[in-house]
């Protein structure tokens, strides 16, 4: 059973310091610093490109770093975020022409790859390339905006997703992501979830870790009850 992951989104963070930011929750218990790329094309949103990730690295930042594109197409920034210092790069099935190509190309260019399932995405694309991911991702919220609620009816899909890594042996992290508070995690937890992403619920908060803490409590008591 992996250990309990908080995972800060920095879309939520504030970018006049976010040096400051990411050195801030990591100093406070965060586990991984988890980067929403948007690209304006597969969402309606635009942020950032891989030298925000090798910034990051160039500071001094050794915590993993959690790349979710959601862009299209996904390969040639696969191997940006690759050199820019990601340690995981998750994309949406639908975003790339040749998923298992391109989960492969993430390994070969040494990183961890996820594979990112929407709301309304049944997690059928996982069944044929569970040797070659890391790491599934459940949205709990509709990609391309921070500060949004969670969609409950993702739960029963976060429990079918636990079954499948525990049915292919693998170790496999189980990651939900969006809308994700002190208040919903034991929840989301017990569905078998172990990496979580926060955004709002962290930056938004002045100490940042009272909140880490307290969710990382609530969901390891949730999932070991
Ligand atoms: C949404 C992003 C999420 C979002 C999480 O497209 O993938 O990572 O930033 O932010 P909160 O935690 O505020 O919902
Ligand atoms: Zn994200």
């Amino acid at each position: 059973m992996n250990k309990i992951w908080i995972a800060p989104s920095i879309l939520a963070a504030n970018f006049a310091r976010l040096g400051d930011e990411v050195r801030s929750v990591l100093d406070a218990g965060a586990d991984i610093i988890h980067l929403d790329i948007m690209d304006n094309h597969y969402v309606p949103n635009l942020t950032m490109g891989p030298q925000v990730c090798a910034a990051l690295r160039a500071e001094g930042i050794k915590a993993p770093i959690d790349v979710h594109l959601m862009a299209t197409p996904v390969d040639s920034l696969i191997i940006d975020f690759a050199k820019a210092g990601a340690t995981y790069i998750s994309i949406h099935p639908d975003a790339t022409t040749h998923l298992d190509r391109s989960l492969q190309l993430i390994r070969d260019c040494g990183c961890k790859p996820g594979l990112v399932f929407n709301p309304a995405t049944s997690l059928d694309a996982c069944q044929y390339v569970m040797d070659k991911i890391d790491l599934i991702l459940i949205m709990s919220v509709n990609p391309g905006f921070g500060g949004q609620t969670f969609i409950p009816a993702v739960l029963p899909k976060i429990r079918e997703a636990r079954n499948l890594i525990d049915n292919s042996g693998r170790n496999i992290r189980l990651e939900v992501d969006g809308g994700i508070k002190e208040e919903n995690i034991a929840e989301i937890a017990r569905c078998g979830a172990d990496t979580f992403v926060a955004g709002t619920a962290i930056f938004g908060k002045h100490d940042y870790e009272q909140v880490i803490t307290a969710m990382k409590a609530s969901a390891a008591s949730a999932r070991d009850s």
